[in-house]
């Protein structure tokens, strides 16, 4: 593994999709997941090792993670999210939710870590949501799911900064891309409503934080989590 490599999950679609393309303008090797719309990857075929993997398998996670190793950058764009109330949610929809957004998060992390303290560099972004801190109805688990990996990212940046290791989060606001979907078919008026800056984000405006997080211009930058939201989560406008 050439440990200049990004490790982007959710590369197939989306804020993913974005932050790969982000990065591939620096010529850095790349190592994209995907898993339905994994043929969606196959422009970065000349640029990017491309893997399909269903994160909600513990095989294929033990799988992708022998993939990543040696990487020091990795990116978890990767998500389900479910927009029920709590009372209609399925257990699959609520199992999905934390094996994609939990327990893959972690597993990562855990393997991405050990090479990243022993080469005393490294860097693991989580892609979270305003929703862990801002309330929205319909989603309780998805915001549970994205506090935990706020959570998760300061506790584990105390533990790993000394050795060089950057763990932070962005927290996006209201981005025109797939998670968004459901929602702006539920409730367009509230979407329209929340949207302080009058636009939605685009996936490159998350892109672009992500690929400042992850350089040198940040490398005094541990445990936070930064909201690129357009205002929505200070209520601007
Ligand atoms: N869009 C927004 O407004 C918004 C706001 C706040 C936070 N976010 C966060 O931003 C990130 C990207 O969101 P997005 O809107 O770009 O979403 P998206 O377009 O729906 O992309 C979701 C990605 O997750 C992958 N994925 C889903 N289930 C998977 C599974 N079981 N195994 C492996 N991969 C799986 C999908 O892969 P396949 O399609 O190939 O299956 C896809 O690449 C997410 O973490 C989301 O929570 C988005």
């Amino acid at each position: 593994m050439d440990p200049s490599t990004v490790v982007v999950t959710g590369a197939s679609s989306g804020i993913g999709r974005a932050i790969a393309e982000r990065f591939s303008r620096d010529g850095r090797p790349l190592l994209l997941q995907g898993n339905r719309n994994v043929q969606a990857l196959e422009p970065f075929a000349d640029r990017a090792r491309i893997v399909r993997c269903d994160l909600r398998d513990c095989a294929q996670l033990d799988g992708f993670c022998r993939d990543i190793e040696g990487a020091l950058t990795v990116v978890h764009a990767a998500s389900v999210v479910g927009t029920d109330l709590l009372s209609e949610l399925s257990d699959e929809v609520v199992e999905e939710m934390l094996s994609v957004n939990v327990r893959a998060w972690v597993k990562l992390c855990r393997v991405a870590v050990r090479p990243m303290m022993r080469a005393r560099k490294g860097c693991l972004v989580a892609i979270s949501s305003v929703t862990a801190r801002r309330a929205s109805r319909g989603q309780s688990v998805y915001a549970g799911t994205k506090a935990f990996q706020e959570g998760f990212v300061r506790a584990l940046a105390a533990e790993v900064a000394s050795r060089g290791v950057r763990v932070n989060a962005v927290a996006p606001g209201p981005i025109d891309s797939g998670s968004l979907k459901g929602l702006l078919a539920q409730a367009p008026e509230e979407v329209k409503a929340s949207l302080a800056c009058g636009r939605l984000g685009l996936p490159e405006d998350v892109a672009e934080a992500v690929h400042w997080l992850c350089s040198d211009a940040a490398g005094f930058i541990h445990g936070q989590v930064l909201s690129v939201d357009g205002g929505f989560q200070r209520g601007v406008g």
